[in-house]
């Protein structure tokens, strides 16, 4: 795209995609308020998925772009914790998955962006929970990991994975088996987490029992401040990837 950098024009084309990308979702779903023939709510409803796997695509790609901007201050672990189980509940009891949260210390603060904090959390318990089994479970544990880590560890039951799939894993697009078993997903959410975290001099790492269950731990620097204040409702809009 001529004078723009490959990050300028990967956040640009995401925006402007965006617009017409909500425009087609929101009159599909319109559409959908019709009287309708099962021909025509099969096709509707092809949009739809088709809309909101585009729209996906293009927020996780417009956050790959602008990674490296950050707002760093002190984070209450423990209310980040809650606020992305508590958006991420209704999808769990969806498929009958009990929810165990333990914030060992509920001071817990780390030197992160909330935000970003948020969506790593988000990506890793949609994952739990997509990747599991029915009547399974998922744990959220966090904990103080010696002077100046935080360790966050998402923990579920599903079916695990081999080393050769965990060697596949946060390739940006990798869904293994996923989208043959009918799994919503873009393949981007490992990915853009690990690039997050990194970016917060953070790590994620995973470990894996095929048939047991997995274990994302979350390493991030922690804060010697206290945290900042609970932060106001624009982002419970924000939503579940
Ligand atoms: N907790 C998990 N248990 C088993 N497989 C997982 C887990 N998390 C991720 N995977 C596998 O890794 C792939 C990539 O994950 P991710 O980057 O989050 O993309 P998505 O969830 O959109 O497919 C998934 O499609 C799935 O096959
Ligand atoms: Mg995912």
């Amino acid at each position: 795209m001529g004078m723009l950098s490959d990050r300028e024009a990967l956040s640009r084309a995401s925006h402007e995609l965006r617009t017409p990308l909500n425009a087609i979702l929101g009159f599909g779903q319109l559409l959908a308020l019709d009287p309708l023939s099962d021909g025509q709510r099969h096709s509707v409803e092809q949009i739809i998925a088709g809309g909101r796997h585009l729209l996906s695509l293009v927020e996780d790609l417009l956050d790959l772009s602008s990674v490296g901007e950050l707002s760093i201050g002190p984070v209450m672990v423990a209310e980040e914790i809650a606020h992305a189980v508590a958006l991420s509940r209704p999808l769990a009891a969806e498929r009958s998955l009990a929810v165990d949260v333990e914030v060992l210390e509920p001071t817990l603060t780390a030197h992160v962006d909330a935000r970003r904090l948020q969506q790593i959390l988000l990506n890793l318990i949609s994952n739990a929970i997509k990747y599991n089994r029915p009547g399974g479970s998922l744990t959220v544990h966090a904990r103080p990991d010696g002077d100046d880590r935080v360790s966050i560890e998402v923990r579920d039951t599903g079916r695990g994975l081999t080393e050769a799939e965990l060697a596949r894993l946060f390739v940006p697009f990798e869904r293994l088996d996923a989208a043959r078993r009918g799994i919503e997903g873009n393949g981007l959410g490992l990915a853009l987490s690990r690039a997050l975290a990194e970016a917060m001099d953070g790590t994620i790492e995973v470990a894996s029992t095929p048939d047991e269950g997995s274990v994302f731990t979350l390493r991030l620097p922690a804060s010697s401040q206290p945290g900042t204040p609970p932060r106001g409702t624009e982002r419970q809009l924000a939503g579940v990837a």
